[in-house]
């Protein structure tokens, strides 16, 4: 069956896409690495709604199933009290790599095995243009050089606007072949899997909102 829900999905991407026309990316360019992940996806909520779901780390535990928890802390690793995504805060990322079966809660209980923490420091937001983000890895560039980029733009389809979210993250240096042994294919699948979980949260808290 396998080979059938391929067309599937696919036609159904096509469809919703019509006839090849992907959208621009909003994705600032960067130079090739030794590896990326990424992933794109349309999400039918207002681009505001979709943003604001992606820098509100705080909800994080209660739908992502790749990056479980993301605190904004001080340079000592202390949760900050205005938890506000800025430029040259530091933050703690707990993530899991593969990622978990989703959907997931704030209670789905994690799988240490998978865990990793890192520090990294927010290099954008809003810059260089608005609706773009970034965050970067805190080691020194030549060991390991690796900024995950998120951007989300409207699409307009049948008259209809869309949002696409899209995210991507390439790696330089030169621990870059090791990650990618090690966690590039799980990491490709934490990124579709944020994604379609984003999408999930977005939709669903439209329909909250809206009372339907
Ligand atoms: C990401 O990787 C894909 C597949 O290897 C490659 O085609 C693409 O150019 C890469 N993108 C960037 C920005 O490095």
């Amino acid at each position: 069956m396998r080979s059938s829900n391929w067309v599937l999905t696919h036609f159904a991407l096509f469809a919703t896409l019509a006839a090849g026309q992907d959208p621009p990316s909003h994705l600032p360019p960067v130079p090739p690495g030794i590896f990326n992940a990424s992933a794109r996806i349309l999400i039918n909520a207002p681009i505001q709604k979709v943003w604001d779901t992606l820098l509100d780390f705080p909800s994080y535990p209660e739908w992502n199933p790749f990056v479980r928890s993301q605190v904004v802390v001080d340079d000592l690793g202390i949760p900050l009290n205005d938890q506000t995504p800025q430029e040259g805060r530091f933050i703690l990322i707990k993530s899991v790599i593969p990622p978990l079966e989703g959907p997931v809660d704030a209670s789905t209980p994690s799988d240490p095995e998978r865990t990793q923490i890192t520090k990294e420091i927010i290099t954008h937001v809003n810059t260089p243009e608005q609706f773009q983000t970034a965050w970067k890895n805190d080691s020194p560039p030549e060991v390991l050089d690796a900024e995950r980029w998120s951007a989300v733009s409207e699409v307009v389809l049948d008259s209809r606007t869309y949002t696409l979210y899209e995210s991507r993250e390439v790696f330089r240096g030169e621990m870059a072949p090791i990650v990618e042994e090690s966690v590039g294919e799980g990491l490709q699948k934490a990124f579709e899997a944020q994604a379609t979980a984003l999408k999930a949260r977005a939709e669903s808290q439209i329909c909250l909102e809206s009372g339907v």
